[in-house]
C-alpha cells in the first residue's frame, strides 16, 4: 500500500469581518497548491467567532473550498461554543449552534478511512454537554473503533486529553473533562489507538502515553506568550503539521513556512481576555470574491 501524506491544519480564526488573521491561512493555501497532500485535516477553531457570529461559518466554508485538495473538519469552541456553561465566552454549544455549524461543514463527528488507516474526528465540545447527539456520538466512537479491523486507528479532536497527566481533575475549558478523558483512554488503550491529534492549545507539542503518540497541532493564526504553565517541550509559534503515513507507522513534522508571521496577541489578551473582543477589521472591499473565484478554479 502506497504512503500517505496528510495535513493537520488548526485554529485558524477567520472572518469576513473581523480579517486579523486572513494572512498566514492565504500563505497556507499556497504551502497546499505546491505540496497537495492527500488529505487535509482541520482541527476546530476555523471561525474567529462562528458560535455567535453565523457569517463567520459561511465564510470560512467558503475559505476552506480554497484548499486544493480532499478536506474534512472538527468543530471547535470558537466554531459551536463551548460545553455549558462556557463560562469563559458565554456562548455555549446548543442544538441550533449545532444545526448551524452541520449546515456548513456537514457532520461534526465522522470517520475517514484513508490507505490502511481509520480516521476518527470527533467534537469536543459535545463531550458532556447534555445534548442528545452526545450519545450518538459515543455510539459512533465505539462502532468505528470496534468495526476498524486491522486498520490502524486515529482521533482528531479540537481539544488535548488533559495537559500535564491523566489524573488533572476539574472542569477548565483547556482540555477534555475527566469523566471524558478517562472514556477516551480506555478507548485508545483497548483499541491501541496510534495518535490523538489535536488543536485548540495554539502551540505545537508531541507526546507519547502508553502507545497512543499525542499532538497538538500549532495554529495558523496567532499565538499568545504570555502562556507558560503547560509543560516542556512546547513550541509557541504558528505553522502546521505533515504526517506520513506508511503502512502501521508514521511520522510527523511541524512546519513553520517561511511567509507565516507569529502574530503575538499577549497584550490584547491581558487587556481583554479574548481575541472575540477585537474591534471589526473586515477584509478589503472585493477580496471575499477574489477569494471565490480562485477557489472555482481548483
Ligand atoms: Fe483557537
Ligand atoms: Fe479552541
Amino acid at each position: 500500500m502506497s504512503a500517505l501524506t496528510i495535513v493537520q491544519v488548526s485554529d485558524t480564526h477567520l472572518s469576513r469581518k473581523w480579517a486579523y488573521f486572513q494572512d498566514n491561512w492565504d500563505a497556507f493555501l499556497d504551502c497546499m497548491h505546491e505540496e497537495r497532500p492527500d488529505f487535509i485535516f482541520v482541527t476546530g477553531d476555523m471561525c474567529f467567532n462562528g458560535a455567535k457570529t453565523p457569517d463567520d461559518l459561511a465564510y470560512t466554508r467558503e475559505q476552506m473550498a480554497r484548499l486544493p485538495v480532499p478536506w474534512r473538519a472538527i468543530p471547535g469552541n470558537h466554531d459551536i461554543g463551548d460545553t455549558p456553561p462556557d463560562r469563559r465566552l458565554k456562548g455555549p454549544i446548543t442544538a441550533a449552534r449545532r444545526t448551524r455549524y452541520r449546515r456548513q461543514f456537514g457532520p461534526d463527528f465522522w470517520v475517514e478511512d484513508l490507505g490502511g488507516w481509520r480516521f476518527i474526528g470527533l467534537n469536543a465540545q459535545l463531550l458532556e454537554s447534555g445534548l442528545a447527539a452526545e450519545k450518538a456520538q459515543m455510539a459512533m466512537l465505539q462502532d468505528a473503533l470496534a468495526s476498524a479491523d486491522d486498520r490502524s486507528v486515529a482521533l482528531l479532536i479540537h481539544k488535548p486529553l488533559f495537559l500535564q497527566n491523566r489524573d488533572e481533575t476539574g472542569h477548565a475549558l483547556s482540555r477534555l473533562w475527566p469523566r471524558s478523558r478517562k472514556r477516551l483512554l480506555s478507548l485508545c488503550e483497548k483499541y491501541r489507538v496510534k495518535l490523538v491529534a489535536s488543536g485548540h492549545r495554539h502551540c505545537y507539542r508531541s507526546m507519547r502515553h502508553g502507545t497512543t503518540r499525542l499532538i497538538w497541532a500549532p495554529p495558523t493564526s496567532f499565538i499568545d506568550t504570555r502562556a507558560t504553565g503547560s509543560g516542556p517541550r512546547l513550541t509557541r509559534r504558528v505553522g502546521y503539521i505533515r504526517y506520513r503515513f506508511e503502512g502501521k507507522r508514521f511520522s510527523h513534522e511541524f512546519v513553520e513556512p517561511p511567509r507565516f508571521i507569529n502574530y503575538d496577541m499577549r497584550n490584547w489578551m491581558a487587556a481583554h481576555g479574548s481575541t472575540t473582543r477585537l474591534p471589526p477589521r473586515p477584509l478589503p472591499r472585493g477580496e471575499s470574491e477574489r477569494h471565490q473565484r480562485l477557489a472555482r478554479q481548483n
